[in-house]
Order: structure tokens, then C-alpha cells, then sequence
């Protein structure tokens, strides 16, 4: 049976920490709503784009939207391993993660219905590899959590979703596809959602690599159950992109995407924190509090 041994706020209160000063910016810029956005000039844009740049924004929509989905259904796991362990000031962050989560798969399931007239046909676009992170690896990591909340466990479910999913592909999809939109001038309802949604992320990502630092600071072993999930996945992750570029022919990609642009990006955020997390072996908690907001 569950029960409580005592109650942070009855001891001195909640605990100046950097996950509960990521809530504290989360409750200040993660309150934007997706039902504000006006899509009318997007949807103008949409009626000038030819099939192959149709074909395009709706193949990368199709991958964000399903990916903000999963991760909306499958974040739950982690916020119950957290409440056990009664860290509650990671809890009242992981509040608004889900919130924010919750408020990307409006945005983009709004974006799809509004400007491209809701197509139900858009899972044709998850290749193997987006299929192998999003609808099985990343359930079944997270799912886990239910009933195990080791450290190996902890450590496989958010490198899972805040380093692979989030940290490689999320990111480095936003980042790459709102500077070729706007590059272009196009879908600026759009454009102004995604810097939104980039920022929510940003905050997702800082937690988790903190989750993972404190992890390994408190066992130095846990780092090589992160460092070999990070190398599973790693190659499945490089293999959305590379596999959703292999659909156009002799490589010809509308609003100047590139598939290295996608690639140097995701491979350079990634070694950073993988050195970061890396680093953590052998630091106190203080350490890592610190070092979590630079
Ligand atoms: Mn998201
Ligand atoms: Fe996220």
C-alpha cells in the first residue's frame, strides 16, 4: 500500500531547483494558445503550392503531428515514476510538459484541418525507422515506467524521448523547416506557431538532460545504459531523415530543404549533450543543479 512519509511543504517548502525554475518559465511562456493562431494567409499559400511542395508540407506535418501525439500519450509513465519517488518539484514542472505537449498535437492536428483540408491518409509518410522510434521503441520505453522505476529504466525511457525524440528529431525538424518557410515567405501563422513550439521543446530537452545528469551523478554506471541507448537509436533517428528524403527522386526537395542541413544539425545537438550528460559522472547534486541552466 502507498503512503506518504512526510510532505515537502510541511518541511521547509518547495526546494529552489532548477526544474522548479523551468516550471516558473513555463508558466510564463508555455501559455500560448493554439486555437489563436490566424492560419488565413497559410491557407492562401497552401492554394499557390504545386504537388510536390502539397506533398511536402504534408509529409513533414504528418511526422510532427503523430510525434507530438505519441509523446502527449506516452509522457504520463514518467510523471507517475517521478510522483512515487516524491519529487515534487519535477512533478509541478512535468505539469506543464504535458500541458505543452498536449497543445503541439492541437496546433499541428488544427494546422492540418484548417489549411490542407484534414487528409486521413498522412500515416503513408512514417517510414520504417519513424515507425520503428514512435510506434514501438518509445511506447514500450515509456510504458516501462508503470511498473519499473529504476534508474536503468528512468534512464532508457528519457533518453528515449527527451534525447532521441525530442532532443534529435523534434528539434531538428522545427529548426530546419521553419527557416526554409521562411526563407520562403510562406505559412507565417505557421512560422510563428513553430517559434512557440520551439521554445516549449527547449525546455523539455533542459529537463531531461538534468533528469539524466542527476541520474548519473547519483551512480556513474547509469551512464552506460545512456550512452548504448543513445547509440541504438541514434542511427533510427538519422534514418527518418534519410529515408524521407529517398522519396524524391534525383534528390530535388522544394523550398530549398536539404537533408544535411537536417543531418549536421541533428548530429551537432546531439554531441553536445552527450558530452554534457557524460560530464555528470562523479558531480554532486549541487553541481548539476548548477550547471543545468548554462
Ligand atoms: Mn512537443
Ligand atoms: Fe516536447
Amino acid at each position: 500500500m502507498a503512503v506518504h512519509e512526510g510532505f515537502r511543504t510541511t518541511a521547509g517548502g518547495l526546494r529552489d531547483c532548477f526544474p522548479l525554475r523551468l516550471y516558473q518559465k513555463a508558466k510564463r511562456l508555455g501559455v500560448w494558445d493554439p486555437a489563436a493562431f490566424d492560419f488565413a494567409q497559410d491557407r492562401r499559400d497552401w492554394q499557390g503550392l504545386d504537388e510536390l511542395q502539397r506533398e511536402t508540407v504534408l509529409s513533414l506535418t504528418s511526422l510532427f503531428v503523430a510525434g507530438e501525439e505519441a509523446v502527449t500519450l506516452d509522457l504520463l509513465p514518467l510523471v507517475m515514476a517521478i510522483a512515487r519517488d516524491g519529487r515534487i518539484e519535477e512533478e509541478l514542472y512535468l505539469t506543464t510538459f504535458l500541458f505543452e505537449e498536449g497543445k503541439h498535437t492541437e496546433l499541428f492536428s488544427r494546422f492540418l484541418y484548417d489549411v490542407a483540408g484534414g487528409p486521413t491518409d498522412l500515416d503513408r509518410f512514417h517510414v520504417p525507422s519513424y515507425r520503428k522510434l514512435f510506434y514501438e521503441e518509445l511506447p514500450a520505453a515509456m510504458e516501462r515506467l508503470l511498473t519499473d522505476s529504476s534508474a536503468e529504466a528512468l534512464a532508457r525511457a528519457s533518453v528515449t524521448y527527451n534525447m532521441i525524440v525530442e532532443g534529435v528529431l523534434a528539434e531538428t525538424g522545427y529548426h530546419s523547416y521553419h527557416e526554409s518557410l521562411a526563407a520562403n515567405n510562406l505559412m507565417p501563422g505557421l512560422c510563428d506557431a513553430l517559434v512557440e513550439i520551439k521554445r516549449d521543446e527547449s525546455r523539455h530537452i533542459a529537463y531531461g538532460v538534468y533528469l539524466l545528469s542527476r541520474l548519473v551523478a547519483e551512480d556513474a554506471t547509469v551512464w552506460e545504459v545512456i550512452e548504448a541507448r543513445m547509440q541504438e537509436l541514434f542511427p533510427h533517428a538519422l534514418g527518418v531523415v534519410t529515408e524521407t528524403f529517398d522519396r524524391y527522386e534525383d534528390g530535388i526537395t522544394p523550398f530549398g530543404l536539404e537533408m544535411s542541413t537536417f543531418t549536421e544539425f541533428a548530429t551537432a545537438q546531439f554531441g553536445k549533450r552527450y558530452d554534457r550528460i557524460a560530464r555528470a559522472r562523479g558531480k554532486t547534486f549541487e553541481e548539476i543543479d548548477q550547471e543545468a541552466g548554462e
